[in-house]
């Protein structure tokens, strides 16, 4: 069952059946302001953080789903009829009335037509104004004049989001609301840096900022009271639940359209909210700005823009898994309908992971998350595994320091350095990749000596904090050569302690190789040496300790039990070691090949690969918390999405095309599209799990958007299918693909020059180049760097 589909020019997804089965949703806003918002216009926007600047209110996890939103309702005013743009919140018969969401790049269209009047709600934030625009055009496309009412609701948030959901007290009473030259302005009296407000492009007729007044009590937004009776009741006041309600009345003729904007903008009336309505009320400044934000979306596609025969590989690299992982390096995890701002910052592991994705389309944004990660690597190694990066901001930067009657206490950069009993042994490994994919993608050598702090004492170049990471997993080793499980490895619910993880001695391995390469091009040459002798050493304790004859093993634990080993009754095979030892280079090609098609045997499925099998269903603290998840759930037995494209990789560096294929296409979102009814959540974003094999609910998807899934499906696609990355000194063009494809092009744009690549596969194989050219000529394997404005032409010919 389908609820919509993929809009390839308009690069949209289009809902077009609006009770899908969960919330769909989208994200506006690419720098401070973001918006989380349904396929329904539900959600809600803050300001930097979730926890310490929400604009809107949300009531997560609510009944009806959704619940408040950023809503445009209409009336007409000769029957008293009154629907709204999108289909909630008053929901009517979509038999009768006809809506539409497209969701866009940082945009969501709502679009809906009634009894011959159509509406269109376009929501964004400009690139450069911390403003939310609603774009709202009115059109009668019937033969009699209509006269109607328009009006917008929103419903502000307290700026702390646990203050506002559980200390009414202060929440109720320390903020408030009032009304002038058309501007509904949010109160924060003792706190002047959280003002909010809301305006439109017209003079209102009439205007709400008590939400009970705009809703009527035993109401919902379903059916406001000043909807129904086609007037607010001009209210505002100190204290209270409020809400930006604008009400405009308007005669439409036949055939004629009009155009409204609303505007929900973060600080005072005086500071910039007059000027920004202004701005924004003459809608030549509103196409303007949605143009930039269009542009800033065209951009990013075209540094890498690839044509492979593979429709949904097209649709998802060039468009939405971009998109995704680009929103998981600018908002990390905590910004969502699951997350909705219990937590703030950056996790160690995935932020660095998310960032390894992405310097190709937003190296700023990856400089400015790889420095404040390794602001956050403690002198001895290890990363912090969640801090909030402005702890380590001067003060200034921060936010001013009124002191409120209810204590939230301000971390000191010293209180969040946590101890070895909360370090978990993979966190700063992923760091030593980030950094060198960014200095591969950008050529910034430069930054391998820039001077970043330690957490906790001292500083050091960015080459030695990754010395410093490999150092410390070195020492966190057991006797017999593979790395300690510490709190947890990538997998949160291993909690190995003192036991081993097969993972993170992988893990090791491929972030020595990185090093290693860099200090080669740097000349290092002791670093080469030493940490080549150290990469051997780890090399020969997993493949002596860790082989279990068809796969690798999981780890062992504190008692000395090995886990992932046929042995075991639960937990015979994992897919992280398996994929691992093959995407890491470690394994012998032989144990490799093995090791996937165990993969293949044992956990893949028509959706995706399981993390394990059989799952747990006793408890076993000696193996983690694994064992007390759900089974099919999660980490315990659920096609956990971000490992997937490990496999892929670990296929593709085996050069079997053909499988890397099958697992990429099986987790891929959108060919999940007519399968709503099984998937449930959206087809044009990776989730983070999906249930599996042991799970009633087997093949439902949870948790969209902020996931690892995104980034390394990304990575997995154009650096191993596609086989395109840069390296130090010139471009790898090393496919691995089907071997029924006849070949593909890509446009990469790469330290300023254009390549037009094209790759033709005669010989119908799956991995191997015959022979590559650059403008005409032959080159042994590498494209070299060409100069900055070229334009070039790469020819390869797959072949044995
Ligand atoms: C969640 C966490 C991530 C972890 C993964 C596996 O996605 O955010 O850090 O690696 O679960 O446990």
């Amino acid at each position: 069952m389908r609820y919509g589909y993929f809009d390839e020019q308009n690069k949209e997804y289009v809902i077009e059946r609006p009770d899908v089965p969960v919330s769909w949703t989208n994200y506006l806003g690419v720098k401070d302001l973001c918006t989380v918002i349904s396929h329904n216009a539900g959600g809600y926007s803050f300001f930097k953080s979730t926890e310490h600047h929400r604009v809107t209110r949300f009531r997560q996890n609510g009944v009806p789903l959704d619940r408040p939103g950023h809503y445009v309702y209409l009336r007409d005013d000769e029957t008293g009829e009154y629907w709204s743009v999108s289909w909630q919140p008053v929901g009517k018969d979509f038999t009768k009335a006809k809506y539409t969401c497209r969701h866009g790049l940082s945009y969501s269209k709502f679009q809906c037509d009634y009894k011959d009047i159509e509406t269109e709600q376009l929501i964004f934030i400009p690139l450069d104004d911390d403003v939310e625009l609603w774009d709202v055009r009115i059109r009668n496309k019937g033969n009699k004049p209509r006269k109607l009412s328009v009006f917008s609701y929103i419903e502000f948030s307290f700026h702390h989001v646990e203050i506002d959901n559980q200390n009414l007290q202060m929440s109720l009473y320390a903020s408030g609301t009032n009304y002038k030259d058309g501007i509904i302005e949010y109160d924060f009296f003792y706190e002047p840096w959280t003002y909010h407000f809301f305006a439109s492009s017209f003079n209102p007729d009439s205007y709400d900022c008590v939400r009970d007044t705009f809703i009527g009590n035993y109401r919902t937004e379903t059916n406001p009271v000043a909807v129904e009776r086609g007037v607010c009741g001009n209210s505002s006041e100190l204290g209270g639940n409020h809400c930006g309600a604008l009400h405009t009345k308007l005669s439409l003729k036949p055939g004629e359209e009009t155009r409204l904007v609303f505007m929900l903008g973060v600080c005072s009336r005086d500071e910039k909210g007059y000027s920004i309505k202004k701005k924004y009320s003459d809608p030549k400044n509103v196409d303007a700005a949605f143009g930039e934000l269009s542009n800033y979306w065209d951009r990013k596609p075209s540094v890498l823009r690839c044509k492979p025969p593979n429709k949904g590989l097209n649709t998802m690299i060039n468009t939405w898994t971009l998109y995704q992982a680009e929103t998981c390096v600018v908002w990390s995890r905590f910004a969502s309908f699951v997350e909705v701002g219990g937590r703030v910052g950056l996790g160690y592991r995935d932020t660095s992971q998310d960032v390894m994705a992405v310097p190709h389309t937003n190296p700023g944004k990856v400089r400015e998350r790889i420095r404040e990660l390794l602001h956050g690597q403690v002198s001895k190694g290890y990363g912090l595994h969640l801090f909030d990066p402005d702890v380590f901001k001067p003060q200034e930067d921060r936010l001013p320091g009124v002191k409120l009657p209810t204590v939230v206490p301000t971390p000191s950069a010293d209180s969040i350095i946590h101890g070895m009993e909360d370090v978990c042994s993979d966190d700063a490994l992923w760091i030593v990749g980030s950094v060198c994919e960014y200095v591969m993608e950008t050529g910034d050598l430069g930054f391998f000596h820039e001077v970043i702090p330690f957490a906790d004492k001292g500083e050091a170049s960015v080459y030695e904090h990754l010395k410093r990471s490999l150092d410390f997993t070195a020492e966190q080793t057991a006797k017999n050569g593979i790395c300690l499980g510490l709190r947890a490895d990538w997998n949160d619910c291993l909690n190995l302690g003192g036991g081993q993880s097969a993972m993170v001695s992988f893990m090791h391995y491929w972030a020595l190789r990185y090093l290693i390469e860099a200090a080669e091009f740097l000349g290092y040459e002791n670093d080469v040496q030493e940490y080549s002798r150290m990469a051997e050493a780890v090399r020969e304790s997993v493949e002596r300790e860790l082989w279990d004859g068809e796969w690798y093993a999981r780890g062992v634990t504190r008692a000395g039990i090995k886990i992932g080993v046929k042995a075991n009754d639960e937990g015979k095979i994992f897919l992280e070691s398996n994929s691992w030892a093959g995407l890491s280079g470690a394994a012998s090609p032989e144990r490799a090949r093995k090791a996937m098609d165990a993969v293949h045997k044992y956990l893949a499925s028509p959706y995706g690969v399981h993390l394990n099998w059989p799952t747990y269903t006793e408890p076993n603290d000696d193996i983690g918390y694994v064992t007390r998840v759900y089974r099919g759930i999660k980490e315990n037995g659920s096609i956990f999405s971000h490992p997937n494209p490990w496999a892929v990789i670990a296929e593709c560096k085996l050069g079997r095309g053909k499988l890397a294929m099958k697992l990429y296409d099986a987790l891929l979102p959108y060919n999940q599209n007519d399968m709503i009814e099984i998937r449930q959540s959206e087809p044009y974003s990776y989730c983070q799990f999906v249930m599996g094999k042991d799970h009633t609910a087997y093949g439902r998807a949870r948790h969209p958007w902020l996931t690892g899934s995104g980034g390394w499906s990304y990575t997995a696609a154009t650096k191993y299918i596609l086989g395109i990355r840069p390296s130090y000194e010139g471009l790898v063009v090393d496919p691995c693909v089907p071997s029924d494809w006849n070949g593909f092009e890509v446009d990469r744009q790469w330290r300023g020059a254009s390549y037009h690549i094209v790759v033709s596969n005669p010989d119908h194989v799956e991995k191997g180049v015959k022979s590559t050219r650059v403008n005409g000529k032959p080159v042994d394997s590498l494209v070299p760097i060409l100069p900055a404005g070229s334009e070039n032409r790469v020819e390869v010919i797959m072949g044995k």
